[in-house]
């Protein structure tokens, strides 16, 4: 076998290897070339020429992952001091409106319009909480009755183990904050029931 690498060119199967040695290295650098160029062409092409469709599904949740992730952080406030959770509350609502990102826009939206990525294919359609329409009502004890016990016969579920009560007065408050079917609370009314509701 270490004969095969002399050098003196008379072996006689010299010209042989030669040839087909060049021909198989000249061939792969020529195909190895050639997948590069391919390669880059198509990624000049995909990048600048045609449009892009998946690079713009990708900058699309990478937008709304963004945003929601500025939100979560704008949107973070301290509520331990407040005691009445049911009483109007600027913080309250703020903090409302970051439970509500997390645990109901998939249903109802990002911003209320009951079009949630997760609710489309839904019967009934999750509500369009700036509408209102209330079944339930629109009050806060009616909203936070809605929050506990959820709608029987649909996808609304309640959440009184899911999220504790300040959470669920919170979201009452974001909900109030967004609708345009706004019924008055009955302070007295709210005043007396609430504490008792867990
Ligand atoms: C799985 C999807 C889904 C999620 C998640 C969801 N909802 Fe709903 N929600 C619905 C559907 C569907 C309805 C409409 C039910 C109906 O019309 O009977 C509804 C109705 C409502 C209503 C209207 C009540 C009324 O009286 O008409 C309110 C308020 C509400 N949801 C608030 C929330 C809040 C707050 C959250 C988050 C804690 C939430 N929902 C999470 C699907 C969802």
């Amino acid at each position: 076998m270490a004969n095969q690498n002399r050098p003196d060119g008379n072996h006689p199967d010299a010209d042989h290897r030669e040839e087909s040695q060049d021909g198989v290295n000249s061939g792969g650098v020529v195909a190895f070339i050639f997948s590069m160029v391919v390669t880059f062409a198509c990624f000049i092409y995909v990048t600048f020429f045609s449009g892009g469709v998946d690079l713009k599904e990708v900058k699309a949740t990478d937008d709304s992952g963004a945003t929601q992730t500025v939100a979560k952080v704008e949107e973070k406030v301290d509520v331990s001091d407040v005691t009445e959770p049911w009483l109007a509350n600027e913080k309250m609502v703020k903090h409302g409106a970051a439970v509500y990102k997390m645990n109901c826009a998939m249903c109802h939206g990002v911003a209320g319009a009951g079009d949630g990525v997760a609710g489309g294919g839904l019967n009934p359609k999750p509500r369009n909480l700036i509408e209102g329409k209330w079944k339930q009502g629109g009050t806060s004890l009616q909203l936070f009755a809605t929050l506990q016990n959820g709608i029987p016969g649909s996808s609304m579920q309640g959440y009184k183990d899911a999220l504790p009560a300040k959470d669920r007065w919170a979201l009452v408050q974001f909900i109030r904050s967004i609708t345009k079917d706004l019924p008055a609370d009955v302070e007295a009314d709210l005043k007396a029931k609430a504490p008792g509701l867990k």
